[in-house]
């Protein structure tokens, strides 16, 4: 499915389905059209990436791989402790997680396929049923296993941005030129406003669509 073309060409959301019906929940006008990413929760899903391994980076790649970490971090708080989930801790990760999946599907493939000569990195498929997977996970009320999900996903999608011969590494080479000012163009992009959670058994189900297109499913245990 080229799903990069087919969405643009025709003006659609280029996400997959659970995620368009996350969009329009969370107020279009103002959010982008496309779901994030981050890294999991505990130790087992912290980002590879960190310290003195991000110096010889690009821009690019130090950029997203800094919110990977920044992320990983916000998920970790806001997993149950003595059965209590941070919410607080996840509304920041829901947001955050949410605008790193727009920097990525609407400056960051883009950019790629544009450096492609209109041909999507071969990856891109993937990333965005990941991303509409994380997406349809963020709307409803967080549970241990939505939260084990979560952090499940962004151990295996992380990797194959941040990790060697990732996808951030062959955009930061096909866009090195203009790496700094794709950052900037990336921090500027409006913040995501959040709907409220949204609970019941048509939205579990429609979450679990969204994970099987990704090739996932719901953890039994948080
Ligand atoms: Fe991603
Ligand atoms: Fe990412």
């Amino acid at each position: 499915m080229e799903a990069t073309e087919e969405g643009e060409s025709h003006g659609r959301s280029p996400l997959p389905g659970a995620f368009s019906r996350l969009e329009q929940r969370w107020e279009p006008e103002s959010a982008p059209d496309t779901a994030i990413l981050v890294n999991g929760g505990g130790p087992e899903c912290q980002s590879k990436i960190s310290g003195d391994n991000l110096l010889d980076r690009g821009p690019l790649f130090r950029f997203l791989a800094d919110d990977h970490v920044r992320l990983g971090r916000l998920l970790e708080k806001a997993l149950p402790r003595l059965g209590k989930t941070n919410y607080g801790a996840y509304a920041e990760f829901r947001a955050g997680l949410l605008k790193h999946i727009a920097m990525e599907e609407k400056v960051l493939l883009p950019v790629a396929r544009r450096r492609r000569g209109g041909e999507p990195l071969p990856i891109s498929d993937k990333l965005r049923h990941d991303h509409g997977a994380l997406a349809a996970l963020l709307v409803p009320t967080p549970t241990p296993e939505i939260l084990a999900t979560i952090r499940a996903i962004l151990n295996d999608h992380n990797e194959v941005e941040d990790g060697p011969d990732g996808v951030y590494e062959v955009c930061e080479r096909l866009a090195a030129d203009e790496a700094e000012s794709l950052v900037t163009e990336m921090r500027n992009l409006p913040d995501v406003k959040l709907a409220p959670h949204v609970d019941g058994p048509q939205v579990m189900e429609a979450t679990r669509r969204a994970l099987e297109r990704a090739g996932y499913r719901l953890e039994e245990h948080g």
